[in-house]
């Protein structure tokens, strides 16, 4: 099967076609995510979080995305991989941008970037996508800005609505292949994907968007604790591998494994 390029997510919006994007950051989900058919795999810097136990996705650093990228990159053979250029990698300027975003390419060998923010970063995006690099947004609740947004609130309610649209606007002249939005009514998603022309991406925008994206510890039930509203869980992994563990455990301190199948 043929290789899922920025293109055919472009030519699904206009088809009216949906498309799956999920968070990977090792080579067996990747292979199993690549292998089940979802077309968009996120090397998020939700690895800060989710696979390194930091309370949020700030202290990830470059280094630590690209080791995450290349394993992803490895693991797979159709999907596209977006990685996420992590805080402080980018706002300096346009050239720190291209620095770091060489750096997940070259050494993470992901396909494209994904970066946080509006039309501020629309100079930013450009120089990027002139580089050869292709660029996702991710507006809405930025969680790299948590601390400015004041926590994990819903943004572009009311009157934000048009700030929203206009820096999705922004960010297509600019040259995004795509506009993720996390945390926004689904009537304002409405409205960004009906301004745009290339596909957006939602999570916790509703059913409207081209795309869909979860983070795969949610989606699969590893993780415990208070879940989103977003988040739908499709399997309990965490359980999963809780009984596996107990009973390799109890067959341990039984004698009963290893085994004679098991036993040079
Ligand atoms: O890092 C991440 O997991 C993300 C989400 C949008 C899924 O950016
Ligand atoms: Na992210």
């Amino acid at each position: 099967t043929a290789k899922v390029r920025t293109h055919h997510l472009q030519a699904a919006k206009l088809a009216g076609q949906k498309f799956a994007m999920l968070t990977a950051y090792d080579q067996y989900t990747a292979q199993i995510f690549d292998e089940a058919g979802i077309e968009v795999l996120l090397v998020g810097d939700s690895a800060s979080n989710n696979v390194l136990g930091n309370e949020t996705s700030l202290p990830i650093t470059l280094d630590e995305m690209i080791i995450f990228s290349r394993a992803v990159t490895a693991g797979s053979k159709r999907a596209l991989v977006v990685a996420d250029l992590p805080f402080g990698s980018y706002e300096q300027s346009p050239e720190q941008a291209i620095a770091s975003s060489v750096r997940l390419m070259k050494e993470g060998l992901v396909h494209a970037v994904k970066m946080e923010g509006g039309a501020y970063y629309a100079p930013t995006v450009r120089a990027l996508t002139q580089a050869g690099i292709p660029v996702m947004a991710h507006i809405g609740f930025t969680p790299q800005s948590e601390h400015m947004l004041g926590g994990y609130r819903v943004q572009g309610r009311g009157d934000a609505a048009a700030g929203m649209i206009d820096d999705a606007v922004a960010l297509t002249d600019a040259g995004v292949f795509a506009v993720l939005m996390e945390m926004v009514p689904a009537t304002t998603a409405v409205a960004v994907e009906a301004a745009i022309a290339v596909p957006t991406i939602g999570i916790g925008a509703g059913n409207s968007t081209t795309g869909q994206v979860l983070v795969w510890q949610d989606m699969a039930g590893l993780r415990t604790g208070k879940m989103a509203k977003f988040v739908k869980q499709y399997a309990h992994m965490r359980t999963v591998l809780s009984d596996a563990a107990k009973e390799y455990a109890q067959e341990v301190r039984t004698g009963v494994f290893p085994g004679p199948e098991h036993t040079f």
